[in-house]
């Protein structure tokens, strides 16, 4: 059966967290599953040419706990496109996912990422030969358009033309990508943000799978999404503010909200077997940092690990001692 006729597929897109460049990597992944064990995780992008010729083992290796857990291709070329996917899913993947919705100067220069927004039948033939070659969901991630694009039935046929491809999915960043004037940090904060043309999508195709990325922030926020898409996609918010992906796990399934300490021991063997690997722990600490965003105490466990992680031998009882700092400090914030 495929996965655009069923439901249960749908109903497993309902939280994802966003590929993001030197920061999902498998150890935040391990960290992100710990958090929300339903969840479907991202790889940062990788292109194709660097699954096929690089050091697979460093690009495509991940943590048997990352399933459910998709790896993100960048690339243009379909025959090439075609050979990582299939080496994808002999990793182990549960999806290949191509990004159309990059605007680096260096990705465009590439011609791939956003500016395929704007080639959608080279996109389809991507996405078709993705799709002959592997057994897994090949989905899109993308923007609504780039730079002065304003049409939502430009955007729509993208999308179908994907979708008459194969594609089992599509992600939607909600907001245009402008390829000329604009960093790609800018890129995800200036262009507006348009909801309205994921929720038309949906509304207008409803066996299509869609989920929403863009600017959520809140649980509520995540939450009152669900109406309209199949499911939501953070990104910043999931690396800054972690505990809101596992408040909004929480929400979503009905499972017991756990505290922050309860969940960083959840971490601790997979965080004591990397060291004794010979991982330096900064490698780790460095994606937890958020954990106590907002939280009385929050600065110390960030300082701690900071300035704590990329010392020789630094090892668990840093995050003890983080933690106790943190209790500390807000206990007297409570006092005073
Ligand atoms: C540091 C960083 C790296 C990113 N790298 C990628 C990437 O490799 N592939 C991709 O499709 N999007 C990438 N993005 C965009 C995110 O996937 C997401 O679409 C964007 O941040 C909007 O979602 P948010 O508002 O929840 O953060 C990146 C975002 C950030 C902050």
């Amino acid at each position: 059966m495929q996965p655009l006729h069923d439901p249960r597929y749908a109903a497993s897109l309902r939280l994802s967290v966003a590929p993001m460049m030197d920061w999902t990597d498998s150890h935040c992944r391990v960290f992100h599953r710990v958090l929300a064990p339903g969840a479907r995780l991202y790889t940062e992008m990788v292109h194709a040419n660097a699954v096929i010729h690089g050091d697979r083992r460093r690009l495509l290796g991940f943590d048997a706990s990352e399933h459910p857990l998709a790896l993100q291709l960048g690339g243009s070329e379909p025959a090439l496109l075609a050979q990582a996917a299939r080496i994808a899913a002999d990793w182990g993947y549960d999806e290949v996912n191509l990004n159309c919705g990059c605007p680096s100067d260096r990705v465009q220069a590439g011609r791939f990422g956003a500016c395929l927004m704007r080639e959608p039948e080279l996109v389809g033939e991507c996405v078709a030969a993705m799709v002959a070659a592997v057994d897994i969901p090949v989905t899109v991630k993308c923007r609504l358009g780039v730079d002065e694009d304003n049409d939502y039935a430009t955007f729509a046929a993208f999308v179908d033309r994907q979708v008459r491809a194969g594609a089992a999915m599509i992600v939607v960043h909600a907001r245009n990508a402008w390829l000329k004037g604009l960093s790609p940090k800018e890129n995800r904060e200036i262009p507006p943000l348009r909801y309205d043309w994921a929720h038309r999508l949906k509304r207008e195709r409803p066996a299509l799978p869609v989920v929403l990325n863009g600017g959520l922030a809140t649980v509520e926020a995540a939450q009152a999404q669900m109406v309209h898409v199949d499911g939501v996609m953070l990104g910043r918010a999931a690396y800054h503010d972690p505990y809101v992906l596992h408040a909004l796990e929480a929400a979503q399934t009905g499972m017991p909200l756990r505290s922050r300490e309860d969940l960083l021991e959840q971490l601790r063997p997979y965080v004591e077997a990397q060291l004794q690997r010979g991982l330096a722990l900064k490698h780790i600490a460095r994606h937890l940092l958020g954990l106590y965003h907002g939280q009385p105490g929050g600065r110390g466990f960030r300082k701690v690990l900071s300035e704590g992680a990329h010392r020789p031998g630094a090892d668990w009882s840093l995050l003890e001692q983080a933690v106790q700092v943190t209790r500390e400090q807000a206990e007297r914030a409570a006092a005073s």
